[in-house]
């Protein structure tokens, strides 16, 4: 079996095609799989006739217990990729999938100019400063951005990944489990690169602020003319909200999962007031613990959005883009367009395939980082 070494060659595109253009010859498909607390996507996409198509795509709850352990986790992902590729009938054997949260750190650092291979040579002394793990248990990465002049000196703008070894380990068992080749395991944020560069929507000045809001983490990113400046994980999530409404109702997760997607969030005075007259004392608690919530949430990304900003005087956020199964969240968007004084809307990854693919709306904005991952082959290619 290779070396975990040999998988990880996420998030940098030029390195993908270097290494692995001879490897995919005669067999050029790829998986996108985005294996998450809550759910998995699969996301299938082939060239045909000069275009994109979406051949397949995939939604699979993973139906584990709130308290089941890792490992019962672990098997309810593997028994439900596995009954979808076999129902499906995919013939594609190889994957590109994904990780963030605790168990990989991004950090943007600038390096005296050195040789890539000098670099590689070096990269452990180099990085270790800046990593928050033993470097041991970690697989290192990096993507030299660009050559810049510091106090008279040229150095090199250098983005690195560090991902601990048993998350890399964990995601490549998932996927040798239901017999595909783990190709690429990529960052969720930097995934969605990939799906941003062909958005028309977001094309236009200023940077894209996007939020991919799961069950377990948000992933933060920032991407200015096409390259992601800032990465940054924020623990306020689906999770979240599910845990604010249950203590507010009372009740037990599964009873609050269903109120928070039922209710949402409620904006105007109206809404509210109509609630009020029906009794309906549920959906004024649930937009309440919700909104709760998310003032959290909008305050961690005015941190982040203010560190960018304090990095140069021409740099301006012009919209936000929410993804992630959370995106869907009754009045998210309008609620934080509000907050943030920026346009927010909800990401359909798919927008660029015409005509456009039969994916309800509901679950669009959850295959975000899926799509990037399957885009990751195919934008070699096309
Ligand atoms: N209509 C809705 N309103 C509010 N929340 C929703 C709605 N639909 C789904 N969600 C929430 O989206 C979350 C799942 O999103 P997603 O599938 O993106 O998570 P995940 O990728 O599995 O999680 P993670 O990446 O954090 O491990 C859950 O918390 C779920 O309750
Ligand atoms: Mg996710």
């Amino acid at each position: 079996m290779a070396g975990i070494q040999d998988k990880l060659k996420g998030f940098d595109l030029k390195k993908i095609k270097e290494k692995f253009s001879s490897l995919f010859l005669g067999s050029p498909d790829i998986l996108g799989i985005d294996i998450g607390n809550y759910s998995v996507k699969v996301v299938w996409l082939k060239e045909e006739g000069g275009e994109l198509k979406l051949k397949t795509w995939g939604h699979l709850p993973i139906e584990a217990k709130p308290d089941a352990s890792p490992d019962e986790r672990k098997q309810q992902t593997v028994n439900q990729l596995r009954a979808f590729l076999i129902q499906k009938n995919i013939p594609v054997k190889q994957a590109a999938t994904a990780i963030s949260g605790n168990s990989v750190i991004v950090r943007y650092v600038k390096f005296p100019l050195l040789t890539k291979n000098e670099l590689r040579a070096t990269l452990a002394t180099e990085a270790e400063p800046f990593i928050p793990f033993d470097i041991k248990d970690v697989q290192l990465s990096f993507h030299i951005l660009a050559e810049v002049m510091e106090e008279g000196q040229k150095k090199m703008e250098t983005v690195l990944v560090a991902s601990k070894k048993d998350m890399v380990q964990a995601r490549v068992d998932v996927l040798e489990a239901v017999g595909l080749r783990p190709a690429i395991i990529d960052v969720d944020s930097f995934a969605l690169e990939g799906v941003h560069e062909r958005l028309d929507a977001v094309q236009g000045a200023g940077s894209t602020l996007y939020l991919n809001l799961g069950h377990s983490v948000t992933n933060l990113s920032i991407i200015e003319a096409g390259v992601t400046r800032v990465v940054r994980d924020i623990f306020i999530s689906g999770n979240t909200f599910t845990k604010a409404v249950a203590k507010a109702l009372q009740c037990d997760p599964a009873k609050a999962e269903e109120a928070k997607k039922g209710f949402g969030l409620m904006l105007d005075q109206e809404e509210k007031e109509k609630a009020l007259a029906e009794g309906n004392r549920d959906a004024l608690a649930v937009s309440q613990a919700v909104a709760g919530v998310v003032k959290d949430l909008v305050s961690e990304v005015h941190r982040s959005v203010d560190f960018y900003l304090s990095q140069g005087p021409e740099r301006s956020v012009a919209r936000i883009v929410l993804s992630g199964g959370t995106a869907r969240m009754k009045n998210l968007a309008k609620y934080l367009t509000g907050e943030l004084k920026v346009p927010v809307t909800v990401l359909n990854p798919l927008s660029f395939i015409q005509p456009p693919p039969d994916v309800p709306a509901e679950i669009q904005p959850a295959l975000g980082v899926a799509v990037g991952l399957a885009l990751r082959r195919a934008k070699d290619w096309v």
